[in-house]
């Protein structure tokens, strides 16, 4: 793990192996050291420029912009890890929030994947100075909490990571479990862990039909936080398939690569309660996750099966692949009893809602307008991308069943990630609807190549996000 200790040293005078300085939109005017060298090299401020001789790393940053500093932070990071450099020193750019992200884009370029490979690459890189000097002279008051939450933030991404990329064979419902009884006790958590029994008795049929064909037991993951002057209760609800095989409804080859990322709602929300219980935050937090696994066999739940959710609703099943939003009906049920001020789910639910917004973005869902545009705020302001999606009475009739209350899949392929939305929905009591969101991570989850500030594979999707809107909750009171 990356250390970041702040100094009080100008640049010149911070001792490390390697500096970094930001180019601003080709200003070179902004550098500490003027330098020849841009000439002799032809350096502009594009991409980034070593400089061996004073032992600088150019990074250039085309606007002085937030999430252009942070993806750079991360690039620079990742291109001296490589090098024999054991520590480096940067200055102050901007305000406390440009220096979080800074922060946060510098710890996550240390992320790397590796548990499954013989050889690992331990990085020289061990520590950052921070050297007390910001060009462009905004005041910063508190760098040290403002570090303090961007070690904690990227901490519980990288945690967050880890699981959603560990293998399927090894990371099953009671995997998740057992994690998340780490996380409880490292936090003072309430942890409660529902087996079969539970889940029978709480009457959570269309959760335990998703799991009847796979070896491994469902779980209902309960932990909260509850610290002692509360402004609100948010309550989040995570998608957690360990595995999504596509159930009898089997997923083509090609498109069950990449299902062991179907916990990714699960593992997120997790991940934030870990940061919300370490900030402190006062809001009481709780985070729920279904997991189990969507398999094959001969006990396996079918097309033409009608189950009976907790809500008091039948489902007509016409395809098995539409599991996450059986297991999410009878946890947003579950969810509804604790009494909600906001109720969130986080879920890889649709690939509809990939090919609608790409692989970039998050799809926000809900009935409360303002709380949807609320939400996309806060997640733009973290740095996640999300967009709502609306949605309409004529979308909501493609899930009528001839035969159940609903349909667990619309009649038409068009409008696939709000359909699921609405889906959901159905299961929302009228005095929460305008207080429930619905985010569909399926895209930035989990993408098979580097962007922003994530490597291939799992990315944490939706933690920066929420933690966002939740201390915004607490600043609300
Ligand atoms: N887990 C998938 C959705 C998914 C797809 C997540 C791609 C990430 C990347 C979900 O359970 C699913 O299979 N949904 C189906 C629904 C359909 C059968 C109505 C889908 O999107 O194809
Ligand atoms: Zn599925
Ligand atoms: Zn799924």
């Amino acid at each position: 793990m990356l250390k970041i200790n702040l100094k009080s040293t100008s640049f010149i005078d911070t001792k490390a192996d390697i500096g970094i300085v930001f180019v601003v939109n080709k200003n070179f005017k902004h550098t500490w050291i003027e330098s020849k060298i841009f000439k002799e090299f032809g350096y502009e401020g594009e991409g980034i420029f070593f400089d061996q001789r004073n032992k600088i790393i150019y990074v250039g940053i085309n606007a002085f912009e937030i999430d252009l500093f942070r993806e750079a932070s991360m690039q620079a990071v990742r291109y001296i890890k490589k090098m024999p450099f054991k520590s480096i020193k940067i200055g102050i750019y901007g305000n406390e929030e440009m220096m979080q992200a800074i922060f946060l884009g510098m710890l996550l370029g240390m992320y790397d994947f590796s548990e499954y490979k013989s050889k690992k690459n331990t990085p020289f890189l061990k520590e950052i100075f921070v050297a007390k000097e910001n060009f462009d002279k905004t005041p910063i008051k508190n760098l040290q909490a403002t570090l303090d939450k961007a070690v904690i933030l990227s901490e519980s991404i990288m945690l967050v990571r880890d699981i959603i990329n560990t293998p399927p064979q090894e990371a099953t419902p009671l995997f998740l479990a057992d994690i998340a009884k780490k996380i409880a006790k490292e936090n003072k958590l309430q942890c409660q862990i529902g087996d079969e029994k539970f889940l029978k008795k709480e009457k959570m049929e269309a959760f335990l039909a998703v799991n009847r064909a796979s070896c491994f037991p469902p779980r209902l993951i309960h932990l909260t936080y509850k610290p002692k002057k509360s402004k609100a209760r948010v309550v989040l609800v995570g998608k957690g398939l360990t595995y999504d095989s596509g159930g009898l409804s089997l997923k083509p080859a090609d498109f069950m690569v990449t299902m062991k990322a179907d916990k990714s709602g699960g593992c997120a929300v997790l991940g934030i309660i870990n940061v919300l219980a370490k900030i402190g935050v006062n809001v009481e937090v709780h985070a729920i996750v279904g997991a189990t696994e969507n398999m094959i066999g001969g006990n396996a739940y079918k097309p033409d099966d009608v189950l009976f959710a907790r809500e008091g609703k039948t489902i007509e099943i016409r395809n098995t692949d539409a599991e996450g939003r059986l297991v999410l009906a009878d946890c947003l049920s579950y969810a509804q009893d604790l009494k909600p001020d906001y109720l969130i789910d986080f879920a890889t639910l649709t690939g509809a809602c990939v090919l609608g917004l790409g692989e970039f973005t998050s799809g926000i869902m809900g009935y409360n307008e303002e709380l949807k545009a609320r939400f996309e705020k806060l997640a733009l302001k973290s740095g996640e991308l999300m967009a709502t999606l609306p949605f309409n009475r004529h979308l909501g009739k493609l899930i009528e069943s001839k035969i159940a209350d609903v349909c667990n899949v619309a009649s038409s392929r068009y409008g696939g990630a709000i359909t699921a939305g609405m889906f959901l929905g159905q299961f929302i009591r009228d005095i929460y609807k305008d207080k429930w969101l619905h985010i569909d991570i399926a895209g930035p989850a989990f993408v098979e190549k580097e962007w922003d500030i994530n490597t291939a594979g799992a990315s944490g999707a939706g933690l920066r996000a929420c933690v966002e809107f939740i201390l915004d909750v607490e600043a609300r009171g």
